[in-house]
């Protein structure tokens, strides 16, 4: 099985060639003579990117299929350019022993869209009172590489600290939701003048701040890998930089929506804006592009969490955090660090691609475009818009805060080991 991408921009640099992808590896780059049989596809000068890699997502099974399941939500992951995805462990039940995350990787290879890879809770139950069996899922098919109890923070320093120990045996990286619990009781949205207007509860940037800081500590003591999920505030990112000066192995991400958004939208009272961590201001947005883009932050993570219309479409206290990120990603990123001059296309594969799969341990992903290489790739339209319509994305929920809006960059086509997962907006 063959397919040529003919006239392609890889990384957006220099003048297009022809990739020919044979038996899921890439076997040339240049001027390609076609073969009869090949699957071709006209690139007309698209930029040619490494498939996107989502260490942070939720895709719902086990327990919420009315909401999100593996086939859907990787349906959704392989229109948006994405290859491979992290399963939080945040299902119910929860991702918690190696019966759950075998299912999880499984049921991703069945679908056969992006690679799904379970990560395991940290925690037992995600109740934050004794370590999961990591090792055992760590050695389990689905080869666990990300341990989380995202949703919830491991706020036990004791408990955190034995993680960060025990991962360094295992090779496996502790992700943490970064938000002190007894600084966030009954939080409703970033902690300020906007939040306090509205009489709602903060959630103040210390209660992240502060976990980071000590994780950092914990981490470097320990000799472990820690990464940071979803940083919201511009003193985590001052704090990351703190760190990683002084040798700790620490990485983070940001997600699109910490990018582009701000507490501004609290006051439309819609709570498709509600969202954990929450929205911050345009200075910590603003503060957030330039860490990614100078690496202090390591790369985009979606936090893709669909909800149903019962859960979230409700008065702003009752509704459950989080918004839809897989197939809007590429293009808030586009819109946020490529538009602004922050980011060139070799910075998007570096930040949706090739970092996420080091901190994910993923050997065949986030590979460069060269020959030898598997053929996980997403080709992107710089120059098209669309308009994002929540009831035409591939996820059962339509939790979209970016409803209406034109975004520039579209993903026309994404290869899996050279399959054609999608193309043109369409599952193939
Ligand atoms: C996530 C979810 O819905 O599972 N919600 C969110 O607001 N981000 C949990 C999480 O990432 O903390
Ligand atoms: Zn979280
Ligand atoms: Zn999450």
């Amino acid at each position: 099985m063959s397919t040529v991408i003919k006239g392609a921009r890889p990384y957006g640099e220099g003048d297009p060639v022809d990739v020919l992808v044979e038996d899921g590896v890439i076997t040339a780059i240049g001027a390609v003579q076609v073969p009869e049989d090949a699957e071709v596809i006209e690139a007309g000068g698209q930029v040619l990117l490494p498939g996107f890699v989502d260490l942070h997502t939720h895709l719902r099974e086990p327990g919420r299929e009315d909401t999100e399941t593996i086939d859907t939500g990787s349906a959704a992951a392989a229109l948006g350019g994405y290859t491979a995805v992290f399963a939080m462990a945040n299902t119910d039940p929860v991702a918690d022993n190696a019966v759950i995350v075998e299912h999880v990787w499984r049921r991703g290879q069945e679908v056969g869209l992006v690679d799904v890879h379970p990560v395991g809770a940290v925690t037992v139950g995600l109740k934050g009172e004794k370590l999961a069996e990591l090792g055992t899922m760590a050695n389990s098919q689905a080869r666990v590489k990300v341990f989380s109890d995202d949703g919830l923070c491991v706020a036990d320093p004791l408990l955190m600290r034995r993680a960060l120990e025990y991962s360094t045996a295992l090779d496996v990286v502790i992700a943490q939701h970064a938000e002190e619990p007894r600084l966030t009781v009954g939080a409703q949205a970033h902690e300020g003048e906007r939040a306090a207007r509205l009489g709602y509860t903060g959630w103040p940037a210390a209660a992240e701040e502060s976990i980071v800081a000590r994780d950092c500590l914990l981490a470097l003591h320990a000799n472990a890998r820690l990464h940071v999920c979803h940083v919201s505030t511009s003193g985590t990112a001052d704090v990351l930089r703190w760190a990683k000066d002084r040798g700790t192995k620490v990485s983070a991400e940001v997600t699109p929506h910490h990018l582009l958004l701000t507490d501004e939208r609290l006051a439309t009272y819609d709570p498709v804006n509600k969202v954990n961590p929450p929205l911050r201001t345009e200075s910590d947005a603003e503060k957030l592009r330039a860490a990614l883009a100078d690496g202090t932050i390591d790369c985009v993570a979606t936090d893709h969490a669909p909800h149903a219309v019962q859960d979230k479409d409700t008065e702003w206290t009752a509704a459950r955090p989080g918004m839809l990120g897989l197939q809007t990603a590429l293009s808030i990123v586009a819109e946020t660090m490529v538009r602004t001059g922050l980011l060139d296309w070799r910075g998007v594969a570096r930040v949706m691609s090739e970092r996420p799969a080091e901190i994910g341990n993923l050997a065949d992903q986030g590979r460069p475009i060269a020959v030898g290489e598997p053929a996980n790739l997403a080709l992107v339209d710089p120059d098209a818009e669309w308009t994002v319509r929540g009831a035409e994305l591939a996820s059962i929920a339509a939790n979209t805060p970016y409803e209406g809006m034109r975004l520039p960059g579209v993903v026309t086509a994404t290869l899996l080991r050279g399959r054609v997962t999608a193309r043109d907006g369409k599952i193939c």
